[in-house]
Protein backbone atom coordinates (compact mmCIF):
# COMPACT_ATOMS: atom_id res chain seq x y z
CA UNK A 1 0.00 0.00 0.00
CA UNK A 2 1.07 3.54 -1.21
CA UNK A 3 1.98 5.96 1.10
CA UNK A 4 -0.11 8.95 0.61
CA UNK A 5 1.89 12.46 -0.28
CA UNK A 6 0.35 14.91 1.68
CA UNK A 7 -0.06 18.47 -0.21
CA UNK A 8 -2.12 19.75 2.22
CA UNK A 9 -0.10 19.79 5.61
CA UNK A 10 3.37 20.48 2.92
CA UNK A 11 1.47 23.63 1.73
CA UNK A 12 0.52 24.98 5.13
CA UNK A 13 3.91 24.59 6.56
CA UNK A 14 5.46 26.61 3.79
CA UNK A 15 2.64 29.29 3.94
CA UNK A 16 3.83 30.57 7.22
CA UNK A 17 7.44 31.38 6.06
CA UNK A 18 5.50 33.06 3.17
CA UNK A 19 3.39 35.09 5.51
CA UNK A 20 6.45 35.52 7.84
CA UNK A 21 8.49 36.83 4.63
CA UNK A 22 5.83 38.98 3.26
CA UNK A 23 5.53 40.60 7.05
CA UNK A 24 9.28 41.84 6.58
CA UNK A 25 8.42 43.73 3.54
CA UNK A 26 8.35 47.48 2.92
CA UNK A 27 4.70 46.96 1.94
CA UNK A 28 2.31 44.07 1.26
CA UNK A 29 2.74 42.32 -1.97
CA UNK A 30 -0.55 42.37 -3.89
CA UNK A 31 -2.08 39.98 -6.32
CA UNK A 32 -5.57 41.08 -8.48
CA UNK A 33 -7.11 38.01 -9.92
CA UNK A 34 -9.50 38.63 -12.53
CA UNK A 35 -12.58 36.58 -13.04
CA UNK A 36 -15.12 36.69 -16.23
CA UNK A 37 -17.95 34.69 -15.72
CA UNK A 38 -20.08 32.46 -13.56
CA UNK A 39 -17.94 29.17 -14.06
CA UNK A 40 -18.72 27.30 -10.85
CA UNK A 41 -15.42 25.82 -10.48
CA UNK A 42 -13.49 28.67 -11.56
CA UNK A 43 -15.38 30.94 -8.58
CA UNK A 44 -14.32 28.12 -6.25
CA UNK A 45 -10.29 28.28 -7.55
CA UNK A 46 -10.63 32.52 -7.29
CA UNK A 47 -12.01 32.13 -3.85
CA UNK A 48 -8.98 30.00 -2.59
CA UNK A 49 -6.51 31.73 -4.00
CA UNK A 50 -7.78 35.27 -2.65
CA UNK A 51 -8.14 33.22 1.21
CA UNK A 52 -4.52 31.96 0.43
CA UNK A 53 -3.60 35.32 -0.05
CA UNK A 54 -5.38 36.57 3.45
CA UNK A 55 -3.33 33.87 4.95
CA UNK A 56 -0.24 35.24 3.69
CA UNK A 57 -0.10 38.48 4.02
CA UNK A 58 -0.50 39.51 0.79
CA UNK A 59 -3.16 41.81 -0.31
CA UNK A 60 -5.83 40.53 -3.28
CA UNK A 61 -7.41 43.11 -5.54
CA UNK A 62 -10.49 41.02 -6.92
CA UNK A 63 -12.38 41.49 -9.99
CA UNK A 64 -15.66 40.24 -10.77
CA UNK A 65 -16.48 41.02 -14.55
CA UNK A 66 -19.75 39.62 -16.27
CA UNK A 67 -19.93 37.06 -18.80
CA UNK A 68 -20.04 39.21 -21.51
CA UNK A 69 -17.52 41.15 -21.39
CA UNK A 70 -15.14 41.95 -23.96
CA UNK A 71 -11.95 41.71 -25.07
CA UNK A 72 -10.96 45.77 -24.92
CA UNK A 73 -12.53 45.84 -21.58
CA UNK A 74 -10.15 43.26 -19.94
CA UNK A 75 -7.76 44.75 -22.01
CA UNK A 76 -7.74 47.66 -20.58
CA UNK A 77 -8.11 46.21 -16.86
CA UNK A 78 -4.96 44.82 -17.45
CA UNK A 79 -3.28 47.54 -19.02
CA UNK A 80 -4.58 49.23 -16.13
CA UNK A 81 -2.86 46.70 -13.73
CA UNK A 82 0.37 46.56 -15.50
CA UNK A 83 0.64 49.86 -14.59
CA UNK A 84 -0.25 49.86 -10.85
CA UNK A 85 3.46 50.11 -9.06
CA UNK A 86 0.66 48.71 -6.34
CA UNK A 87 -0.25 45.65 -8.08
CA UNK A 88 2.50 42.83 -8.45
CA UNK A 89 0.76 39.68 -9.53
CA UNK A 90 -1.59 39.64 -11.91
CA UNK A 91 -4.13 36.75 -12.49
CA UNK A 92 -6.69 36.03 -15.33
CA UNK A 93 -8.56 32.74 -14.49
CA UNK A 94 -9.18 30.68 -17.08
CA UNK A 95 -11.18 29.32 -19.19
CA UNK A 96 -12.28 32.63 -20.58
CA UNK A 97 -15.71 32.98 -22.34
CA UNK A 98 -15.69 32.61 -25.79
CA UNK A 99 -15.68 36.31 -27.42
CA UNK A 100 -11.91 36.34 -25.39
CA UNK A 101 -9.14 35.32 -27.20
CA UNK A 102 -7.07 33.78 -24.12
CA UNK A 103 -3.58 34.04 -25.69
CA UNK A 104 -3.98 37.59 -26.31
CA UNK A 105 -5.05 38.01 -22.78
CA UNK A 106 -1.63 36.03 -21.72
CA UNK A 107 0.17 38.29 -24.37
CA UNK A 108 -1.43 42.13 -22.72
CA UNK A 109 0.18 40.44 -18.63
CA UNK A 110 3.19 42.16 -17.98
CA UNK A 111 5.81 38.97 -17.44
CA UNK A 112 7.07 40.28 -14.48
CA UNK A 113 3.49 40.27 -13.16
CA UNK A 114 2.84 36.88 -14.37
CA UNK A 115 2.37 35.04 -11.66
CA UNK A 116 1.41 31.97 -13.68
CA UNK A 117 4.22 31.90 -15.60
CA UNK A 118 1.53 31.57 -18.97
CA UNK A 119 3.52 34.93 -20.66
CA UNK A 120 5.31 32.98 -23.55
CA UNK A 121 8.69 35.34 -22.52
CA UNK A 122 8.51 33.27 -18.94
CA UNK A 123 7.71 29.74 -20.77
CA UNK A 124 10.64 30.41 -22.75
CA UNK A 125 12.75 30.70 -19.67
CA UNK A 126 11.35 27.59 -18.13
CA UNK A 127 12.44 25.95 -21.52
CA UNK A 128 16.19 27.30 -20.94
CA UNK A 129 16.15 26.64 -17.62
CA UNK A 130 16.44 30.55 -16.40
CA UNK A 131 15.34 32.22 -13.18
CA UNK A 132 12.27 33.39 -13.20
CA UNK A 133 8.67 32.49 -12.20
CA UNK A 134 7.61 28.58 -12.43
CA UNK A 135 4.07 27.31 -13.29
CA UNK A 136 2.48 26.78 -10.28
CA UNK A 137 1.04 23.29 -10.93
CA UNK A 138 4.54 21.77 -11.76
CA UNK A 139 6.33 23.38 -9.24
CA UNK A 140 3.91 22.71 -6.79
CA UNK A 141 4.52 19.17 -7.74
CA UNK A 142 8.19 19.08 -7.86
CA UNK A 143 8.18 20.48 -4.34
CA UNK A 144 5.87 17.30 -2.71
CA UNK A 145 8.41 15.19 -4.56
CA UNK A 146 11.46 16.99 -2.76
CA UNK A 147 9.44 16.72 0.53
CA UNK A 148 9.48 13.13 0.47
CA UNK A 149 12.80 12.63 -1.13
CA UNK A 150 12.00 11.67 -5.08
CA UNK A 151 14.35 12.43 -7.51
CA UNK A 152 13.37 12.61 -10.93
CA UNK A 153 17.30 12.09 -11.80
CA UNK A 154 17.71 9.04 -14.17
CA UNK A 155 14.16 7.90 -13.37
CA UNK A 156 11.39 7.40 -16.83
CA UNK A 157 9.05 10.07 -15.76
CA UNK A 158 5.83 9.76 -17.88
CA UNK A 159 3.21 12.94 -18.17
CA UNK A 160 0.08 12.14 -19.04
CA UNK A 161 -1.57 15.05 -21.30
CA UNK A 162 0.02 17.77 -22.65
CA UNK A 163 -1.68 21.28 -22.12
CA UNK A 164 0.14 24.54 -21.34
CA UNK A 165 -0.70 24.71 -18.07
CA UNK A 166 0.25 21.84 -16.33
CA UNK A 167 1.58 18.75 -19.17
CA UNK A 168 4.15 20.68 -21.11
CA UNK A 169 5.64 22.88 -18.34
CA UNK A 170 5.41 19.61 -15.71
CA UNK A 171 7.64 17.59 -18.33
CA UNK A 172 10.47 20.44 -18.54
CA UNK A 173 10.82 20.92 -15.21
CA UNK A 174 11.22 17.02 -14.52
CA UNK A 175 13.93 17.33 -17.32
CA UNK A 176 15.32 19.91 -15.73
CA UNK A 177 15.73 17.57 -13.07
CA UNK A 178 17.72 15.21 -14.94
CA UNK A 179 14.36 12.57 -15.53
CA UNK A 180 14.06 10.71 -18.61
CA UNK A 181 10.80 12.04 -19.80
CA UNK A 182 8.03 11.06 -22.32
CA UNK A 183 4.94 13.07 -22.59
CA UNK A 184 1.40 10.74 -23.31
CA UNK A 185 -1.68 12.37 -25.23
CA UNK A 186 -4.52 11.34 -26.93
CA UNK A 187 -3.04 10.06 -29.90
CA UNK A 188 -0.54 7.96 -27.71
CA UNK A 189 -1.09 4.65 -29.46
CA UNK A 190 -0.88 2.61 -26.27
CA UNK A 191 -0.96 4.34 -23.04
CA UNK A 192 -1.36 1.35 -20.74
CA UNK A 193 2.49 0.30 -22.54
CA UNK A 194 4.07 3.95 -21.84
CA UNK A 195 2.48 4.23 -18.05
CA UNK A 196 3.82 1.16 -17.41
CA UNK A 197 7.28 1.82 -17.59
CA UNK A 198 6.62 4.99 -15.35
CA UNK A 199 9.01 5.15 -12.13
CA UNK A 200 7.28 8.49 -11.86
CA UNK A 201 4.06 9.11 -13.33
CA UNK A 202 2.25 12.12 -13.53
CA UNK A 203 -1.59 12.30 -14.47
CA UNK A 204 -3.08 15.44 -16.06
CA UNK A 205 -5.77 14.51 -18.29
CA UNK A 206 -8.89 15.25 -16.08
CA UNK A 207 -11.29 12.10 -16.80
CA UNK A 208 -12.48 10.32 -13.86
CA UNK A 209 -10.40 6.20 -13.82
CA UNK A 210 -8.03 7.26 -16.99
CA UNK A 211 -5.42 5.69 -14.76
CA UNK A 212 -6.14 2.17 -13.41
CA UNK A 213 -4.14 -0.44 -11.51
CA UNK A 214 -2.76 -2.35 -14.22
CA UNK A 215 -1.43 0.51 -16.09
CA UNK A 216 0.67 1.31 -13.07
CA UNK A 217 4.25 -0.39 -12.30
CA UNK A 218 4.89 -2.00 -8.40
CA UNK A 219 6.81 0.69 -6.52
CA UNK A 220 5.89 3.33 -9.09
CA UNK A 221 5.05 7.07 -7.57
CA UNK A 222 1.98 8.40 -8.92
CA UNK A 223 1.02 11.94 -8.78
CA UNK A 224 -2.46 12.56 -10.00
CA UNK A 225 -2.93 16.22 -10.62
CA UNK A 226 -6.40 16.11 -11.92
CA UNK A 227 -9.80 17.50 -10.54
CA UNK A 228 -12.56 15.91 -11.63
CA UNK A 229 -15.87 14.80 -9.48
CA UNK A 230 -17.90 11.53 -9.57
CA UNK A 231 -21.39 10.96 -10.14
CA UNK A 232 -22.45 11.90 -6.45
CA UNK A 233 -20.32 15.07 -6.96
CA UNK A 234 -17.08 14.15 -5.15
CA UNK A 235 -14.09 15.42 -6.12
CA UNK A 236 -11.36 12.99 -7.57
CA UNK A 237 -8.41 12.78 -9.46
CA UNK A 238 -7.97 10.46 -13.20
CA UNK A 239 -6.94 7.74 -10.83
CA UNK A 240 -8.64 4.68 -9.89
CA UNK A 241 -7.44 5.54 -6.45
CA UNK A 242 -7.54 1.79 -4.88
CA UNK A 243 -6.07 0.13 -7.41
CA UNK A 244 -3.38 2.45 -7.92
CA UNK A 245 -2.43 2.66 -4.27
CA UNK A 246 -1.97 -1.07 -4.26
CA UNK A 247 0.73 -1.05 -6.70
CA UNK A 248 2.57 2.71 -5.92
CA UNK A 249 4.98 3.60 -3.36
CA UNK A 250 3.72 6.79 -3.43
CA UNK A 251 0.50 8.68 -4.08
CA UNK A 252 -1.25 11.72 -4.19
CA UNK A 253 -4.71 12.01 -2.89
CA UNK A 254 -7.27 14.34 -4.60
CA UNK A 255 -8.05 16.74 -3.28
CA UNK A 256 -5.25 17.35 -0.33
CA UNK A 257 -2.62 15.98 -2.95
CA UNK A 258 -1.19 18.60 -5.39
CA UNK A 259 -3.91 21.10 -5.37
CA UNK A 260 -3.07 22.89 -2.01
CA UNK A 261 0.91 22.72 -3.76
CA UNK A 262 -0.03 24.48 -6.62
CA UNK A 263 -2.50 27.15 -4.77
CA UNK A 264 1.06 27.45 -2.86
CA UNK A 265 3.77 28.10 -5.36
CA UNK A 266 1.34 30.85 -6.72
CA UNK A 267 1.92 32.38 -3.29
CA UNK A 268 5.35 32.43 -3.86
CA UNK A 269 5.22 33.58 -7.52
CA UNK A 270 3.56 36.93 -5.89
CA UNK A 271 6.09 37.29 -3.27
CA UNK A 272 9.03 36.67 -5.51
CA UNK A 273 6.98 39.19 -7.94
CA UNK A 274 6.93 41.93 -4.63
CA UNK A 275 10.77 41.40 -3.98
CA UNK A 276 11.80 42.42 -7.28
CA UNK A 277 9.43 45.38 -7.55
CA UNK A 278 10.80 46.41 -4.33
CA UNK A 279 14.36 46.38 -4.69
N1 LIG B 1 -7.48 27.55 -14.60
C1 LIG B 1 -7.13 26.30 -14.21
N2 LIG B 1 -5.91 26.30 -13.65
C2 LIG B 1 -5.47 27.59 -13.70
C3 LIG B 1 -4.27 28.22 -13.28
O1 LIG B 1 -3.34 27.61 -12.75
N3 LIG B 1 -4.21 29.57 -13.51
C4 LIG B 1 -5.21 30.26 -14.10
N4 LIG B 1 -5.05 31.57 -14.29
N5 LIG B 1 -6.34 29.69 -14.50
C5 LIG B 1 -6.46 28.37 -14.31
Amino acid sequence: MAIIMDGKALAEKLRAGIKEECGRLPRRPALAVILVGEDPASQVYVRNKEKDCTECNIRSEGYRLDAHTSEDQLLGLIDVLNNNDLVDGILVQLPLPAQIDQEKIIHAIRPDKDVDAFHPFNVGKIVTGEAGFLPCTPAGVMELLREYDISASGKRCVVVGRSNIVGKPMALLLLRENGTVTVCHSKTADLAEETRRADILVSAVGKRGVITGDMVKDGAVVIDVAMNRDEAGKLCGDCVFDEVAEKASYITPVPGGVGPMTRLVLMQNTLAAAKAHLV
